[in-house]
């Protein structure tokens, strides 16, 4: 099984509970392939049209974005983890899930 787990911070109890997930899912199902990305600092959508226009290729982020495009895309089970912030998901994860 392929898992992406997309952290919304490198560390915090967030993060430790997603591990211990993580953990869990690797016991249950030996051979689990896990990637991991935290989308603090990720760099929003510069909307330039480049990826409508040129194709994604041409996103300025591309170097950033296409290695979480394709892990998600070889998932078979993709993971989100965000602490509470103002009663929603942070802004790095917002910016990321709208990108
Ligand atoms: C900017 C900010 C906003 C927060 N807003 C909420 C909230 O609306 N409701 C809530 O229950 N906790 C809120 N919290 C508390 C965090 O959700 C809580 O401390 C969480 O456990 C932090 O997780 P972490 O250790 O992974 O950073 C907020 C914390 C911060 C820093």
């Amino acid at each position: 099984m392929n898992v992406t787990a997309i952290h919304s911070k490198l560390l915090g109890s967030t993060r430790a509970i997603a591990e211990m997930l993580l953990s869990e899912i690797k016991n249950l199902s030996p051979g689990t392939e896990v990637r991991e990305f935290v989308v603090a600092g990720f760099k929003p959508c510069a909307g330039c049209f480049s990826c409508f226009a040129k194709g994604e290729e041409y996103c300025p982020h591309y170097d950033d974005v296409h290695p979480i495009v394709t892990a998600i895309e070889e998932s078979d089970v993709v993971i989100l983890d965000c602490p509470t912030y103002c009663m929603g998901i942070s802004g790095a994860m917002k910016s990321y899930k709208e990108g």
